[in-house]
C-alpha cells in the first residue's frame, strides 16, 4: 500500500504548528506497524506556499519549515532501513512565480528564460489571448504590465505554467529528477501530468454543457485544448526513461490524471508498450457514485480497459477530495477500506483515512486553500487537518496551535485510542493489510465479480495458485442472507468488519450485516 502524507499535517517535531520531515521520520514505526509499503510525500520544496508547496520555488531544495536535505537523507535511510519506499511529489507543470526561472522570464521579452513559460500577446482589444479558465476558478491568464504580454497559469496566478515544448525546460526538470533519484528516492508522483502540454494554436475551450453549480470550478469548460494533448505522451516517456535508467523496475512513476478510463489507460503507454506511467492514478472510486452497482461496473470496466500486462491501482482519498469517511459515513468507511485493500492492484491510502478521520469544517474567513479563496465552497482545507495521534492537546500533532484546526472528535478518533481496540477502524485496516500480504490471491490474484443476488451487495473472487478469496460487501444498511455457493461450499473468515464473524462459514446461507463486509477464504 502507498500511504500519502501531507507533510504540513502529519507530525510536527519542533513546535512550529506545521508538520515536518523529522516528524515523518519519528512516525515511521507506526507506518511499519500498520503494514505500509511506500510513503508518498506531498511537496517538501521551498515554496511561498500559495498552494501549500504545489508552487515550487526550487526543485532541488527543502522548505525550511519541513527541514533540510539532511533530513531527507535521514528519512530515506530510515525508510529504506525498514524496507519501505519513499516517493516524492514532483510538480513539473508549473513553478511558483517566485522561482528564479520565472523571475528571469518575466524580466524582459528577450530574457533567455522568456520562452520557458507560456507568454502570449493580448487579443486586439487587450483581453486575454483566449478563453481558458483556471482550475481554481477565474481566468487562466495574467497580464504583465512591464512586458505587455499575458502569462498562462492553469492554477493560482502565483503558479505560472512552464512551456514543456521548450527542450531546455525538459532538460532542467530531468536534472531535478536525477538530483532526487541520485539521493535514493524510489520514485515520483507527478502532479497534473496530463495537463503538461497545451494546444499549440491556443484555441478556445468549449463551455461544458453538463457543468452544474457544485461541480468543481475547473470543469466549467471542456478542457479540450489544455488537457490530454497527444504530445504529452512524449514527455511522460522521457520521464519514465529517466527513472528506468536507474534500473528497470527500480523506481516508480505515478501520474496524477483525471480522465475517463479509456483515456487514462493511454498513460500506461501506447500500443502495449507500457513505457509511460507504472501507475496512472485510478480515481474512479473518488469520482463515481458510491453504490454497489456502480462500483461493480467500475471494477469490470477498469479491468477490461487495462492494457495487457499493466498493473492496476485504486485510490480512496487524497488532499484534494472530501475524505471517504465524510463522503460515505463512518460505517461505510469500513466497507470502503475493505474494498480498497482487496481489489486487484496497488492501493493508495490518504493519511488518517485508516483511522476514519473526517473532514473538518473550516469557515471561509479562516480558509488557507487558494481554491476556497477564489471559489468559496470548494476549499480543500477540511481534508488537510492534522493527523490525530492521541488524546493530548492538538491531538499529539504539535505542541503549538496547528496551522489548521484539529477535528473535534480527536479524543476518540486517534492512533493511540485505536491501536489496541479490536473494534477500531485502524485494527481493521491493519488486519486487512496483514491478510493481503499473507494471501497470494489478494496480492497477485485475478479478480472476478459475481452476482450477489441482492441490491446493495457486491461480491468478487480473487484467485491465485489454487487459492481463492471471496469478498462480500454491503453498501447499504439492510442485512441480507446471500447464496454464494458459486464461490464454493464453505469458507473461513479472514477479515470481517464486525468482530462477531470468525471461523467457518456456510456460503449457501451467508449472512451479511448492514454496512458489513467479509473477506473469506473459500474451499
Ligand atoms: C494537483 C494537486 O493535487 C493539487 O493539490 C494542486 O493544487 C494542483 N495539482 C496544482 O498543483
Amino acid at each position: 500500500m502507498i500511504y500519502q502524507i501531507y507533510p504540513r499535517s502529519f507530525m510536527d517535531s519542533n513546535g512550529a504548528g506545521v508538520g515536518d520531515l523529522a516528524g515523518v521520520t519519528q512516525k515511521l514505526d507506526y507506518l511499519t506497524w500498520l503494514g505500509v509499503d511506500a510513503v508518498w510525500l506531498s511537496p517538501i520544496y521551498p515554496s511561498p506556499m500559495a498552494d501549500f508547496g504545489y508552487d515550487v520555488a526550487d526543485y532541488t531544495g527543502v522548505h525550511p519549515l519541513f527541514g533540510t536535505l539532511d533530513d531527507v537523507d535521514r528519512l530515506l535511510a530510515e525508510t529504506h532501513g525498514r524496507g519501505l519506499k519513499l516517493i516524492l511529489d514532483v510538480v513539473p507543470n508549473h513553478t511558483s512565480d517566485e522561482h528564479p526561472w520565472f523571475v528571469a522570464s518575466r524580466s524582459s521579452r528577450d530574457n533567455p528564460k522568456r520562452d520557458w513559460y507560456i507568454w502570449r500577446d493580448p487579443a486586439p482589444d487587450g483581453a486575454p489571448p483566449n478563453n481558458w479558465l483556471g482550475m481554481f476558478g477565474g481566468d487562466a491568464w495574467v497580464y504583465d504590465e512591464a512586458t505587455g504580454q499575458y502569462y498562462l497559469h492553469l492554477f493560482d496566478k502565483k503558479q505560472p505554467d512552464l512551456n514543456w515544448r521548450n527542450p531546455e525546460v525538459r532538460a532542467a526538470m530531468c536534472d531535478a529528477l536525477r538530483f532526487w533519484l541520485d539521493r535514493g528516492v524510489d520514485g515520483f508522483r507527478v502532479d497534473v501530468i496530463w495537463l503538461m502540454i497545451k494546444d499549440a494554436l491556443f484555441r478556445d475551450n468549449p463551455a461544458n454543457p453538463d457543468w452544474r453549480p457544485g461541480d468543481s470550478p475547473g470543469n466549467r469548460q471542456i478542457k479540450l485544448y489544455v488537457e490530454d494533448r497527444p504530445e504529452v505522451h512524449e514527455i511522460v516517456r522521457e520521464m519514465r526513461a529517466t527513472l528506468d535508467s536507474y534500473g528497470l523496475g527500480e523506481r516508480v512513476l505515478i501520474g496524477e490524471i483525471y480522465l475517463p478510463l479509456p483515456r487514462l489507460m493511454t498513460y500506461y503507454g501506447a500500443d502495449g508498450r507500457l513505457d509511460e506511467c507504472h501507475l496512472p492514478f485510478n480515481f474512479s472510486l473518488l469520482e463515481r457514485p458510491w453504490d454497489a452497482r456502480t462500483v461493480r461496473q467500475t471494477i469490470e470496466e477498469y479491468e477490461a480497459e487495462l492494457p495487457h500486462g499493466a498493473w492496476p491501482n485504486w485510490v480512496l482519498g487524497n488532499h484534494d477530495k472530501t475524505r471517504i469517511a465524510s463522503r460515505v459515513g463512518t460505517a461505510q468507511a469500513r466497507v470502503a477500506q475493505l474494498l480498497l485493500l482487496t481489489l486487484r492492484g496497488t492501493p493508495t491510502c490518504y493519511y488518517g483515512d485508516e483511522l476514519g478521520m473526517q473532514d473538518v469544517p473550516i469557515p471561509h474567513e479562516l480558509a488557507r486553500d487558494p481554491q476556497e479563496i477564489l471559489s468559496p465552497g470548494y476549499g480543500r482545507d477540511p481534508e488537510r487537518t492534522p493527523m490525530q495521534w492521541d488524546a493530548s492537546p492538538h491531538a499529539g500533532f504539535s505542541t503549538a496551535t496547528p496551522w489548521l484546526p484539529v477535528a473535534a472528535d480527536y479524543r476518540d478518533v486517534n492512533v493511540a485510542a485505536e491501536q489496541d481496540d479490536p473494534h477500531a477502524m485502524l485494527t481493521l485496516v491493519r488486519r486487512l493489510l496483514e491478510s493481503r500480504r499473507a494471501t497470494p490471491a489478494l496480492t497477485v490474484g485475478t479478480v472476478r465479480t459475481l452476482d450477489a443476488g441482492q441490491p446493495d451487495t457486491l461480491a468478487y473472487l480473487r484467485e491465485a495458485d489454487g487459492g481463492r478469496v471471496l469478498v462480500v460487501l454491503n453498501f447499504g444498511a439492510t442485512p441480507y442472507t446471500l447464496d454464494l455457493r458459486q464461490a464454493g461450499a464453505t469458507g473461513t473468515v479472514l477479515v470481517a468488519t464486525g468482530l462477531d464473524r470468525e471461523g467457518s462459514i456456510d456460503l449457501a446461507h451467508l449472512s451479511l450485516a448492514g454496512n458489513g463486509g467479509l473477506v473469506i477464504k473459500t474451499t
